[in-house]
């Protein structure tokens, strides 16, 4: 169910299209029912439904996960009605799992087993409970004198005595499709909200036994209604993400203070991290790699044996094995950072292929070029490769060394073995084993500043004290 307006998130992103831990919250539960094994998945749309479906799409493939539209927000009991013609050709016996949108972090081990409850009970159904460490506006689960289920009540409906209910509704439920099929037919909406209530099935399985209800922490079925939930929910799953990354070989100096995406992975045994490290996006780590304090990597892969230094920011790309870089370096997209290659303080790449053993180990921009192995970058070496219109190549092949503070005005080639003179600007492709040299030839003026300072002292003289 991922149809509701989410109007106290104040935002014009629909609320299932928030994230957590860089992936949406009706990702979290598509896979998880994926992966608890739900032979299929409908997501019942509504608001901006075209959005979301798009975003659905990108990530799990286009139409892996059905849409049953719901275009006018009338209650989740509504909702599943709008969801029934997509599984109106399945077995009545086959057990359908209704799942909240917004309740991101439900395990899939947990539906797995509300699945199993589901089919051994005689009432064919059975829900997620939870006692919630503070009073939230959840339904209660009133029991009979024998401890049976026999409905839920709403919060906007409930008695003040209901409200003392502990046991709330999380919002999760395993039915068998021959009951969904009919109860769902019989709900109106005669309650506070005036809403068709997908609850007031549990009445109805009060007549066939009593649905089981199964207790789930809080925390992990804890649904988001507003930006406070949100970042609630985000610490929970950092936490656990963080967890199972460190049961599998990880160091994290600093769990609090490190940030790794839901769709990073896998990474590396021995892999250190140092405090306030970010992996986002899909970045993807090697063996015994150390990234220490205030990196940020998104949709990085990096090799076995790499050492990335101090705040240093990678975006889209590949870093070989055994590379050195940072502190302060910054690889933008397209960047390809082969093995045993140094980068070190405020180099930037972008687009940029740096062959193996390749080095620039200070303050370089080297954007559209490719640098052949073993190449030597000098400090201040930059690439002009935008003339404000187009955007042209450097080469620097394998063995040339690049004098410091040069500049390359692309397109130009550095040949192989080749030597460009500090503070030259190259505009002419240098040919394999030569030197290129612009620097204007030096003039030394011998005795010229012990002169000057005596002509300036002179003049301090000569003026009036009452001047001075
Ligand atoms: C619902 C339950 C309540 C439970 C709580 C747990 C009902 C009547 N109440 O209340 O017992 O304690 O969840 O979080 O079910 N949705 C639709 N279409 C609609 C209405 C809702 O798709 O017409 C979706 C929402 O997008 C959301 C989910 O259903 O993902 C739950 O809806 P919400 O309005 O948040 O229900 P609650 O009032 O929280
Ligand atoms: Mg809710």
């Amino acid at each position: 169910m991922a149809a509701g307006l989410g109007t106290r998130m104040k935002s014009d992103l629909p609320k299932v299209l928030h994230r957590v831990a860089g992936r949406p919250l009706l990702h979290w539960v598509v896979t998880s029912a994926k992966a608890a094994g739900a032979g299929r998945i409908v997501a019942i749309l509504g608001h901006k439904h075209e959005q979301v479906k798009v975003a659905l799409d990108a990530s799990f493939g286009a139409g892996a996960v059905d849409v049953a539209l719901q275009t006018e927000q009338r209650g989740t009991g509504h909702a599943v009605q709008c969801a029934l013609p997509a599984i109106a050709n399945e077995s009545d016996d086959r057990i359908v799992v209704i799942l909240t949108g917004d309740a991101p972090l439900i395990a899939s081990e947990r539906i797995a087993e509300l699945t199993a409850a589901a089919e051994a009970s005689p009432a064919g159904m059975a829900l997620l409970s939870t006692v919630p460490p503070r009073p939230m506006p959840y339904g209660r689960l009133v029991r009979d004198s024998g401890g049976t289920l026999e409905r839920i009540v709403e919060h906007s409906d409930a008695t003040d005595e209901q409200k003392q209910i502990q046991d709330t509704n999380a919002g999760f439920y395993a039915i068998r499709l021959g009951h969904l099929k009919k109860d769902l037919a019989t709900l109106r909406a005669d309650n506070a909200k005036g809403e068709l209530y997908l609850t007031d099935l549990v009445a109805q399985a009060y007549a066939r036994g009593g649905a089981t209800s199964i207790d789930a922490p809080f925390t992990e079925v804890a649904g988001i209604n507003d930006r406070v939930d949100l970042a609630g929910v985000e610490v929970e799953a950092r936490r656990r993400i963080n967890e199972a990354w460190m049961r599998a070989g990880v160091t994290m100096v600093d769990p609090a203070s490190t940030f790794i995406d839901a769709e990073v992975g896998p990474l590396g045994k021995d892999v250190w991290l140092g405090p306030n490290v970010a992996l986002r996006g899909k970045t993807k780590v090697g063996d015994n790699v150390r990234i220490d304090l205030g990196c940020v990597l998104t949709d990085v892969t990096v090799a076995a044996d790499t050492n990335i230094k101090p705040y240093s920011i990678c975006t889209e790309t590949t870093v070989g094995a055994k590379v050195q870089m940072g502190p302060f370096t910054h690889c933008r997209p397209a960047s390809r950072i082969d093995d045993d290659v140094h980068l070190g303080n405020f180099v930037e790449t972008k687009k940029t292929h740096m062959m193996a053993g390749s080095k620039a180990n200070h303050l370089a921009y080297l954007g559209d070029a490719s640098v052949g192995q073993k190449a030597n970058i000098g400090a201040g070496t930059i690439t002009c490769n935008y003339d404000g219109v187009g955007k042209y190549q450097t080469t620097i092949e394998a063995g040339a060394f690049i004098g410091s503070d040069s500049q390359l005005v692309a397109p130009v080639t550095v040949g192989r073995d080749s030597y460009v003179g500090a503070g030259t600007t190259v505009t002419k492709d240098v040919p394999r084993g030569s030197l290129a040299i612009t620097r204007v030839k030096q003039v030394n003026v011998e005795g010229w500043a012990d002169r000057f300072r005596e002509a300036q002292a002179r003049k301090r003289r000569e003026k009036k004290p009452e001047e001075q």
